[in-house]
């Protein structure tokens, strides 16, 4: 096929996004819970037709169109759902949650996107976890995911304690969370499970290191977020079945 030069000049800017839309590179992780409202749950943050799903204060899904205002904000009555907690489906991959921040980057292009990510160092090196963006952080550096896993910590912000009467910064330290797994044990049930999978499939590791490559997201994820994304930089139809059994590691 000969195209003439116009029709290759037009072409370029498709061309240029495809080798640099789709985002990967490597990056670093951290842990939080903060039960706030994640951003990417207000309305138009992503190019998709829904936000993602939040929770009243208890856990029941808001259907608000993403316009409740965050139980981090005085009087707000939007929070995290439980059901975006991480959950392993074999000993090697897990799905879960992250607040995101993409070098050169920002939400339109994040939100509700998905991340493979692989873990590069500590006791999870070699597994793989893929992430959907839900959030985002005034704290977060350059490719950035903070792996959304209660008891992880609430870091800036905090409405664990008014959705759930945890103290005042939160189960544990304000960053980084609970220390053990026996602390997970008087977790609010609906958090429990998502507590464990920190201590269990994830070996109790502590920020590793990550190598990232954005992908199409599992049915699983957006099933439960309510989020998806309109084609971007690559075809974003969910993959897989929308219910995928947590796998439970053996002790
Ligand atoms: C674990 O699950 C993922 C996702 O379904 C799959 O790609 C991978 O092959 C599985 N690994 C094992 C060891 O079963």
């Amino acid at each position: 096929m000969r195209l003439s030069l116009p029709t290759l000049v037009a072409l370029l800017p498709f061309y240029l996004e495809l080798v640099s839309g789709q985002s990967s590179g490597s990056g670093k992780t951290t842990r939080y819970w903060d039960c706030c409202k994640p951003s990417c749950g207000w309305p138009k943050k992503s190019n998709g037709p829904s936000p993602v799903q939040t929770c009243d204060k208890n856990d029941r899904p808001l259907n608000d169109g993403g316009n409740t205002k965050s139980g981090c904000d005085n009087g707000g009555n939007a929070f995290m759902c439980s059901t975006q907690s991480p959950w392993a489906l074999n000993e090697t991959t897990a799905y879960g949650w992250a607040a995101v921040n993409i070098a050169g980057s920002n939400e339109a292009s994040w939100c509700c996107a998905c991340y493979e990510l692989t873990f590069t160092s500590g006791p999870v090196q070699g597994k793989k976890m893929i992430v959907q963006a839900t959030n985002t952080g005034g704290d977060l550096g350059n490719n950035h995911f903070d792996l959304a896993i209660p008891g992880g910590g609430v870091g800036l912000f905090n409405a664990c304690t008014n959705q759930y009467g945890a103290p005042s910064n939160g189960w544990g330290e304000r960053y980084g969370g609970i220390r053990s797994r026996a602390d997970c044990n008087s977790f609010p049930a609906a958090l429990k499970a998502g507590c464990y999978w920190r201590f269990d499939w994830f070996g109790g590791a502590d920020n590793p290191s990550v190598t990232f490559r954005q992908v199409a997201c599992p049915a699983a994820i957006t099933s439960k977020s309510g989020c998806t994304r309109n084609r971007d930089s690559i075809d974003q139809t969910p993959t897989g079945p929308k219910d995928v059994p947590t796998y439970t590691p053996t002790p």
